[in-house]
């Protein structure tokens, strides 16, 4: 014992991130720290957000048929057919047989990794996206490729480069896309979907479609979007997810779900594979499992209410900008859904120097583009979930600062 040449354990390669802070990490520790006024633009916890009271929802957990254990893999049938009859009432035909239960949507993309892909096989993501993505695609050993949505045309697919990201990278199983996407807002189009299933078929990708968001549409594009993917004809094989952390502004009871959706023998296959992931895990609790139905029930007042505060939030972000004149050098961004707005800002600073003055100068925290892989600097990220007059107040504050410089 302790002798020299002794090893401690190593570590997997794939868990070596580096875990610096870095500028923002540390920036925004400190504000949050700091001073007790600072209003934080980067919030989107539904639950810290002042929402309508989601407590008698949560008590559906308490259902008394929790004390009992009957491990179902892919679900309790009842669950499985709530999640179902929440597509119907949306407009889509989904099979509860077809609907996969796991404990959030960050789940649901691993299990997909795990069932799609061998270590260091690829897959395809939109640029901008969500910062979690990469993790989630270390810890399955699989590798991330970017394809790039374009800015100046409201983000919509670059479907060409797509196709050469494709060609390109033969290792690649399956082509991720966001509807709306996060944090750009910007909807799939029906002609996209379209191409991006027949991409999908041709090159023997599967389509995982992300659509945690797609209840909160609010754009000038969003009339003539598409609703939902799941229950779509089409010829790839498929995956829909979403889940109650966005859907029901629940994000605590951990339930997530899928929808499978192509060529029957595929989708039965994906099925019965992902019947194995799930067994091995068992990760769903009963009481979420029980609580699906009387939660998915009961979500229409508390989505009106998000979707009445994403609105306000937005006008008043336009208000702001508009009262400083046509000369102001802010836009804000199109988008057609979620809970975030991008603010297009002077270049004259980075953006963390811009995080930093306007904690400095306005008391309010806002999230640098570049955490989501923006490539423009100068773009700023604002959650629209706040409460509309401390939202009012931070962004009137906010608009002030950077349009004074
Ligand atoms: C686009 C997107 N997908 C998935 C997730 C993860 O959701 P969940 O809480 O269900 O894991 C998030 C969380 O913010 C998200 O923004």
């Amino acid at each position: 014992m302790g002798g020299s040449g002794q090893r401690g354990p190593s570590f997997s390669r794939r868990t070596g991130w580096c875990r610096d802070l870095g500028r923002f990490g540390l920036l925004s520790r400190e504000a949050r720290r700091g001073s007790k006024a600072l209003i934080d633009l980067t919030e989107s916890n539904p639950t810290r957000c002042g929402l309508l009271d989601t407590a008698p929802l949560v008590a559906s957990l308490g259902d008394r048929r929790g004390t009992c254990y009957d491990p179902a893999p892919l679900g309790l049938p009842e669950a499985r057919a709530a999640v179902a009859r929440y597509y119907r009432q949306r407009g889509a035909e989904v099979s509860a047989e077809r609907v996969v239960l796991t404990s959030s949507s960050s789940e649901s993309y691993s299990w997909l990794f795990k069932l799609l892909c061998d270590p260091g096989d690829r897959v395809l993501v939109p640029q901008p996206s969500y910062p979690l993505l990469p993790y989630l695609a270390d810890l399955e050993s699989v590798e991330l490729v970017s394809y790039r949505l374009i800015r100046d045309e409201g983000w919509r697919i670059d479907l060409e480069a797509l196709r050469t990201v494709v060609d390109d990278h033969p290792e690649a199983r399956a082509l991720v896309a966001v509807h709306p996407a996060n944090p750009t807002g910007s909807l799939v189009r029906p002609s996209e979907a379209q191409a991006l299933d027949r991409l999908a078929r041709q090159r023997g990708l599967a389509l995982i479609v992300d659509e945690v968001f797609i209840d909160y549409p609010h754009g000038a594009g969003a009339p003539s979007h598409l609703p939902s993917f799941a229950g779509q004809s089409g010829e790839a094989l498929r995956f829909v997810l979403s889940g109650l952390s966005k859907v029901a502004l629940l994000p605590q009871i951990k339930l997530g779900w899928m929808v499978i959706d192509g060529p029957p023998a595929v989708a039965t296959e994906a099925l019965g594979r992902l019947e194995v992931i799930a067994d091995s895990y068992l990760s769903v609790s009963t009481a979420a499992q029980l609580a699906a139905a009387p939660v998915l029930d009961r979500v229409g007042e508390l989505q009106d209410d998000v979707r009445g505060r994403l609105l306000q939030n937005l006008s008043a972000l336009d208000s702001a900008i508009a009262a400083r004149g046509p000369g102001c050098p802010l836009r804000r961004l199109p988008s057609d859904g979620g809970w975030y707005s991008l603010i297009e800002v002077p270049r004259s600073r980075s953006d963390d120097d811009w995080v930093a003055r306007l904690v400095e100068q306005a008391q309010v925290l806002t999230h640098p583009g570049y955490l989501f892989d923006i490539e423009q600097a100068g773009t700023m990220v604002v959650s629209l979930l706040l409460e509309p007059a401390v939202f009012e107040s931070a962004i009137g504050r906010a608009v002030a600062c950077w349009s004074e410089g």
